[in-house]
């Protein structure tokens, strides 16, 4: 059966070009990084070189980039910004890897906020002076949304962290390698990326600490990365990550983003032409350039994705922890849906090796599917009689 691809925000294929950056540190250039033989030394060098493009595609200096095991601990180590007593800023529609450390945040002792988003999954930055209080000491709001692609206007949130002297922090995990990033533009202080979100392996990222802000490990250990996260190096992962860094940077100064959102706005598009009672979750607001989340009135998105994986198209309800999972979208929750709205939409996420044949394949799957789970829906034979 042919096989298409439509869910990298879940994670993406490794590029060939990254294979092979990392192939040799598994066997031949074995040495640990802070040996200081000749096998040390080969390593060493990998993980330094990583360093440069991971900070060359973030506009940061080497220094400030600390490599750790991906999304989740760059989204952890928030919590080596913060002591008990402290106030902390989020919004509704972060991935769990910071909700769920705000709250444990919150069982040690901090306060936190949790902002809300409007009907596009916006938050608004006119919101946050209203809610600094005189402890405040980190905002933490993501760059781009996983489930919907929405683009917080993490500028301007950095302007007010920087006004008020506050600690900001972005969750850059899904606009990495799709947008350009700046961390001198953005203002701020911390920010995440993954590798296997950028076409680099799972297993591996980096949480970019701007110089002179103090971060508390949360692993204890050896001096590794000038003390921030102790444990030898993941180096197969990070020359990997080094790469992916180089060819994203490449890729943006092409503007292969532009290709990817014609491809994604083709897809769009002929849907929305094609069924009736969808719309885009987040339309009107900037997006990344290759995800859509669309919502299918009266379907399970659950059964959209089992009957498409059963024709070969692999796409997602939205998060991928929670597929299988009943529970709707926090994401489209906060953004003001009833649960059963949120329940019928599904994101589909291209990648870089995305064609228009896939986009054109995709599209003789998606209409009929939906229209044959809508005869099975009794809502839409109901809605269908009296509309
Ligand atoms: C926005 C966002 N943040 C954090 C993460 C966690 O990243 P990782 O899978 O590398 O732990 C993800 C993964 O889906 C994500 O989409």
């Amino acid at each position: 059966m042919r096989r298409i691809y439509l869910d990298n925000n879940a994670t993406t294929p490794m590029l060939p070009e990254v294979f092979e950056a990392m192939r040799p540190y598994f066997s031949e250039h074995f040495g640990n990084a802070s040996s200081i033989h000749h096998h040390g030394q080969e390593t060493r060098a990998a993980v330094e070189n990583a360093r440069e493009s991971v900070a060359a595609l973030l506009g940061a200096s080497a220094s400030e980039i600390v490599f750790t095991s991906g999304g989740t601990e760059g989204d952890n180590l928030i919590a080596g910004l913060v002591k008990a007593g402290d106030h902390v800023i989020t919004s509704s529609v972060e991935h769990h890897a910071v909700l769920h450390t705000c709250k444990h945040l919150e069982e040690i002792g901090c306060q936190v906020t949790i902002l809300p988003v409007d009907g596009c999954g916006l938050v608004d930055p006119d919101d946050l002076p209203r809610v600094l209080r005189p402890n405040t000491k980190l905002i933490s709001i993501m760059m781009a949304n996983n489930e919907t692609g929405v683009l917080q206007p993490v500028e301007e949130i950095g302007k007010i962290a920087a006004e008020a002297r506050i600690l900001f922090h972005t969750d850059a995990v899904q606009a990495a390698s799709k947008v350009p990033i700046d961390v001198n533009r953005i203002g701020c202080h911390a920010l995440s990326i993954s590798g296997h979100k950028m076409h680099a392996p799972q297993g591996v990222g980096a949480l970019y600490v701007r110089k002179g802000t103090k971060l508390q490990p949360l692993f204890h250990g050896g001096r590794h990365e000038r003390s921030r996260r102790a444990g030898t190096e993941n180096v197969p992962g990070i020359a990997a990550l080094g790469k992916a860094a180089e060819l994203a940077k490449d890729g943006l100064v092409r503007e292969d983003d532009r290709s990817l959102a014609a491809l994604r706005d083709r897809l769009e598009r002929e849907i929305l032409a094609q069924v009736d009672d969808a719309t885009v979750n987040g339309q009107g607001a900037p997006r990344v350039p290759n995800t859509t989340n669309l919502r299918f009135d009266h379907i399970e998105g659950e059964s959209l994705v089992i009957a498409l994986d059963l024709k070969g198209l692999a796409v997602s309800t939205g998060a991928a922890c929670s597929s299988g999972a009943i529970e709707p979208s926090h994401v489209l929750i906060a953004m003001g849906q009833k649960p059963d709205q949120a329940r019928g939409s599904i994101r589909f996420s291209l990648g870089k090796q995305t064609t228009e044949d896939e986009i054109a394949y995709a599209l003789s799957l998606v209409p009929e599917t939906v229209a044959r789970l809508r005869e099975l829906s009794p809502t839409y034979r109901r809605h269908a009689v009296t509309g």
